[in-house]
């Protein structure tokens, strides 16, 4: 069990006040708070051994190096990869999920079809868009229903053998439903496409396993983990790394360079040119390090509480509609009260120290669905407690009272 008053110490931010009022942090769907380990490291990383890595023979430098390689190895161990080269770091999600859009394009050919799932942020949307008007390919979706679940008997007719590249996310962003992903992964398998799983939005709740998965690629963000911005990571199998090419020209990416050729260094290299956040990198590991420590099956049943709790509380509101119903969802709510617009409820809950997300969430189709412009979302960690819940309904009513 989570002693959440002692976890809430790690967390400096969680002292703060906003507009005079305690700070209520319901946005970590979008950026989880910091520990004061990763602070830490972060002060250190700057304080003692700020150096270029795999440059230089100098201490700092290999100091700087040993470090950033621990990291990788951290992420190798937390996502269960089975070489270190096949955990690549980069800026984050975004950035992962580019270097395999683009990397696909001179692996597809006119016809080829591009399954993703209509659940998707729009970073699993736009990369395939401009894969397929790069190549020919056909972009296909598979639809969700009322509840924000997928139709898995829409996407068996979907796949076929023109199917190459299946992209879903494990966890709605906008709606937090857990999609099927082993069922996804295999079927596609069974075809003989690559699957990418986007798992920004589930590794603050689920560990991974990605050989167990058996994923292609599988992409994530060290700002939904506890650790800094600006790093991430592309898990990619080692037979699919290398058939990609590079995404990006430049320093540490080479093995040899003349003006009439250049060769590629190997994994992970290849896919790390210039000089990447290496003190995010650092504090990425030390993140996985305070996440693991915390323990992610204790976080899993914490998180569930606050979930159903939220969610009974929420429905006690007056012409309040969750949307994202599934009876498998994470710590996510979105919602709507009435016709009110989402950004002035949003905007009154701020002004009473509670931070919430408002608008589409990046996910524009998931709204089309419900024809909405957007909801209001909380979406709670491990360090949020049943009291910060109140606290948010007790606004929305207040907010309900002046908007209505
Ligand atoms: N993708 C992040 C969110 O859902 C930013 O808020």
């Amino acid at each position: 069990m989570l002693d959440v008053q002692k976890i809430r110490e790690d967390f400096p931010i969680l002292k703060r006040e906003v507009n005079g009022k305690p700070l209520v942090y319901f946005d970590n769907a979008a950026t989880s708070q910091t520990p004061q380990v990763v602070i830490d490291a972060i002060v250190d990383y700057y304080s003692n051994y700020n150096a270029n890595i795999h440059r230089g023979v100098h201490t700092l430098s290999q100091e700087a190096t040993d470090a950033y390689e621990i990291a990788r190895k951290k992420v190798q161990c937390h996502f269960n990869s089975k070489h270190a080269h096949e955990i690549i770091l980069t800026s984050g999600t975004t950035h992962s999920i580019n270097i395999v859009a683009t990397g696909f394009t001179n692996l597809l050919t006119k016809g080829d079809e591009i399954i993703v799932s209509a659940l998707e942020h729009h970073s699993n949307i736009v990369p395939w868009q401009m894969l397929c008007e790069r190549t020919g390919a056909i972009l296909k979706v598979i639809p969700m229903n009322e509840e924000g679940e997928l139709l898995m008997d829409v996407y068996d007719q979907l796949l076929s053998d023109k199917t190459k590249l299946v992209f879903t996310n494990h966890i709605s962003n906008a709606l937090g439903t857990i999609n099927p992903i082993e069922k996804i992964i295999q079927k596609a398998h069974k075809v003989g496409a690559a699957v990418l799983i986007d798992g920004a939005q589930s590794c603050p709740h689920i560990k991974p396993d990605v050989q167990n998965l058996d994923v292609d690629f599988y992409v994530a963000s060290a700002h939904k983990l506890c650790g800094p911005t600006g790093v991430g990571l592309l898990y990619g199998k080692e037979e699919w790394l290398n058939k990609l090419p590079p995404y990006q020209g430049g320093g540490e990416m080479i093995d040899q360079v003349t003006f009439e050729k250049t060769t590629y260094a190997g994994l992970p290299h290849k896919f790390e040119a210039g000089t990447p956040n290496i003190c995010g990198g650092i504090a990425f590991g030390v993140a996985l390090d305070y996440m693991n420590s915390v323990g992610f099956d204790n976080i899993a049943e914490y998180e569930n509480e606050l979930l159903e709790y939220g969610t009974k509380k929420l429905l006690e509101i007056e012409g309040l509609r969750i949307y994202g119903t599934s009876k498998n969802k994470t710590s996510v709510i979105s919602f709507n009260i009435g016709t009110i617009h989402p950004y002035d409820i949003g905007s009154i809950v701020d002004k009473l120290g509670i931070a919430v997300r408002t608008g589409h969430h990046c996910a524009q189709p998931i709204m089309d669905f419900y024809k909405i412009p957007g909801t209001i979302r909380a979406s709670f960690s491990f360090y949020n407690t049943k009291e910060e819940i109140d606290t948010l309904v007790e606004a929305l009513k207040k907010a309900k009272m002046m908007l209505s």
